[in-house]
């Protein structure tokens, strides 16, 4: 297939001369990969419509659901959306940094109706990751980024697994490394009364709490991971293998997905996501490992449990989510 030979002709070492030209591909309309602190993003220019669409058209979204739009600055945001003092607040503490913030738009907002959804809001972060700053600054318009992973596939951490969703689809892929966090951004609807929680990321539930100085309160999406009919994937896909969170034993045919030193016996394939029960490199490697588990003859991947403070409440809301019966 096609996609399989241009797959990593795409990727390109992000110096300042591949910037400056993914830059300028953003501004001609085109779709640029490129890495953020969370998880690498698939951004076209948020104001342009088209371009937006050719996400949709990438990741073969089943429905056209808001799109995360990045923008350089505090100011940028402003001239987007509406913030008021506790949104503001908020900004400065968590940007840049992978806190997305809900708000509402401004009449005289350029971002395009379809990176909205038609939506009176605006999702909007800034991202802190150096490639994706510089990006921003050369290409001079906010951008909107999806994860670069096709819909329904955990999102990627690394240019490569970019290459192996999207490959022909983009027309650059700026490898960064591996994504520092490799979770998403957390995202905060800040327009009401209380703050709500609307999804769970790289940033804590009890960061978020302490930075407002109230509780949240927590409307998570149905499903993110999922493809919301069947059959919208690709069936270049290889079939993905069941995920089974809470495991204490491993059957026959499961990979094991383990975490501290309480290892299960097993004589399969298996990736530690810490070994020394850190939850930040848990989370830095959980959709590699994932990826790297969902191999053919691997019936399902059985997940250890996991703790659920801290950063430990996204992990096992991603596990969860992946964990769920699909299409
Ligand atoms: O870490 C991240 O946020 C990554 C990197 C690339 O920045 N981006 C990301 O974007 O995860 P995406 O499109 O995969 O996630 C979009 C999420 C969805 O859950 C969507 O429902 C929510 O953001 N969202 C976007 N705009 C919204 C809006 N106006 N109101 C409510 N939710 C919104
Ligand atoms: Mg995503």
């Amino acid at each position: 297939m096609q996609w399989r030979m241009t797959e990593t002709s795409t990727i390109r070492r992000a110096d300042a001369a591949a910037i400056e030209e993914a830059a300028a591909l953003l501004r001609a309309g085109a779709l640029v990969a490129f890495p953020t602190e969370t998880v690498y993003g698939l951004g076209a220019d948020a104001t342009n419509g088209l371009a937006v669409a050719r996400i949709f058209e990438a990741k073969g979204r089943p429905r056209f659901n808001p799109l995360i739009v990045h923008v350089a600055n505090l100011d940028e945001a402003e001239r987007l959306a509406e913030l008021d003092d506790r949104s503001r607040q908020l900004a400065r503490r968590f940007w840049p940094g992978p806190l997305t913030l809900v708000l509402g738009k401004r009449p005289d907002c350029p971002v395009a109706e379809l990176a909205t959804s038609g939506l009176e809001t605006v999702a909007l972060r800034v991202p802190a990751h150096p490639i994706a700053r510089s990006l921003l600054e050369f290409a001079g318009v906010p951008i909107a980024a999806p994860s670069a992973n096709r819909s329904g596939h955990v999102s990627p951490t690394t240019a490569q697994h970019v290459a192996a969703d999207l490959g022909g689809a983009v027309a650059m892929i700026l490898d960064g490394g591996p994504a520092e966090h490799g979770l998403e951004s957390s995202i905060v609807d800040a327009r009401g009364r209380r703050l709500v929680l609307l999804r769970l990321g790289a940033v804590t539930r009890g960061e978020i709490e302490a930075a407002a100085g109230e509780t949240l309160e927590t409307r998570l999406a149905a499903d993110e991971l999922r493809p919301s009919a069947p059959g919208q994937l690709e069936s270049h896909y290889a079939p993905r293998a069941a995920v089974r969170p809470g495991a204490t034993s491993v059957a026959g045919g499961e990979a094991l997905l383990a975490f501290g030193s309480d290892v299960p016996a097993h004589e399969g394939p298996m990736i530690n996501l810490s070994p020394s029960g850190d939850l930040r490199e848990a989370a830095a490697n959980l959709f590699a490992a994932l990826r790297a588990l969902d191999r053919p003859g691997v019936s399902a991947i059985a997940v250890v449990p996991i703790p659920g403070e801290g950063l430990g409440e996204a992990i096992n809301d991603r596990l969860r989510r992946a964990a769920a019966p699909r299409g």
